[in-house]
């Protein structure tokens, strides 16, 4: 008999590292799923994830309903890795340009949304017997590292998703759920959220994630890591 496939859900997946994982782990002959935001669903990029052959689900990381509305045709079927990788973009630059509203919709997209959508989609992860939900963190989230202050909106959200990670993560434990929860900060790689700046190249650092989100075990939960699984500082 053929190996059941694990399902693998990647929120914000038409472009950037989320569509990259879809092809990665399609390659990996995992079912894949992607979230577009209802608003993107006419963009070209979500005609090219298709093309990889993964489902399309519509969400908007932002609005709970759309989320909740997802989970319910979701069906009996397990989640086994759930990737909270939507993200909002790093601009505004500099601490005078920060506004109220940049601070409260960064902290939504890159904090809030992967927390609610973890908890909606907790029943599916729980019939999985090894789940596990990775956030995709950054370096900028963090406090000692900060050197210059700068994209402050972004830093502080990033630096609340990794408290996120931290809290669900210890709270899987202290409940003795299996789902474990890990953050992996994927490299600085040039995407539309970069204005297509970075050092760090797609192609090396996707087989990198990937592998560790595979090997990703419980000693590793509530714990913030690099491409390679090496652990980083919060
Ligand atoms: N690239 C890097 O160097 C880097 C470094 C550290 C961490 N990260 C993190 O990696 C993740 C992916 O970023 P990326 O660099 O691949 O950026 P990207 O190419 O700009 O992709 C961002 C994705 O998130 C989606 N998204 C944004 N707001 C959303 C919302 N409210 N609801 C649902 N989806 C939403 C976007 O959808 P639309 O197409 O509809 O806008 C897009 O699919 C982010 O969490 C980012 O913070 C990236």
């Amino acid at each position: 008999m053929a190996p059941v496939k694990k399902n693998v859900l990647i929120t914000g997946a038409n472009r950037g590292i989320g569509l990259s994982l879809c092809k990665a782990f399609i390659a990996r002959n995992y079912n894949v799923f992607g979230s577009v935001r209802p608003e993107s669903r006419d963009d070209p990029s979500v005609a090219e994830l298709r093309k990889t052959g993964a489902s399309v689900i519509e969400f908007d990381v932002t609005d709970e309903s759309t989320i909740a509305a997802a989970f319910d045709s979701w069906g009996d079927k397990p989640l086994d890795i759930l990737i909270n990788n939507a993200g909002a973009p790093t601009r505004p630059r500099m601490w005078d340009e920060v506004t109220a509203e940049a601070l409260i919709d960064k902290f939504r997209v890159n904090a809030v949304g992967p927390f609610i959508v973890s908890q909606i989609f907790m029943p599916a992860l729980e019939k999985s017997k090894s789940p596990k939900i990775i956030n995709i963190a950054s370096n900028a989230g963090q406090i000692a590292a900060n050197k210059d202050g700068k994209y402050m909106a972004y830093k502080v959200s990033k630096t609340a998703l990794n408290q996120v990670t931290r809290s669900l993560g210890m709270q899987m434990e202290m409940t003795k759920s299996k789902v474990i929860v890990a953050g992996i900060h994927p490299g600085w790689i040039p995407t539309k959220l970069t204005g297509m700046t970075g050092p760090d190249q797609m192609d090396v650092q996707i087989p990198k994630i990937v592998k560790t989100i595979e090997s990703i075990g419980a000693s590793q939960n509530g714990g913030f890591m690099d491409a390679e699984g090496k652990i980083m500082e919060f």
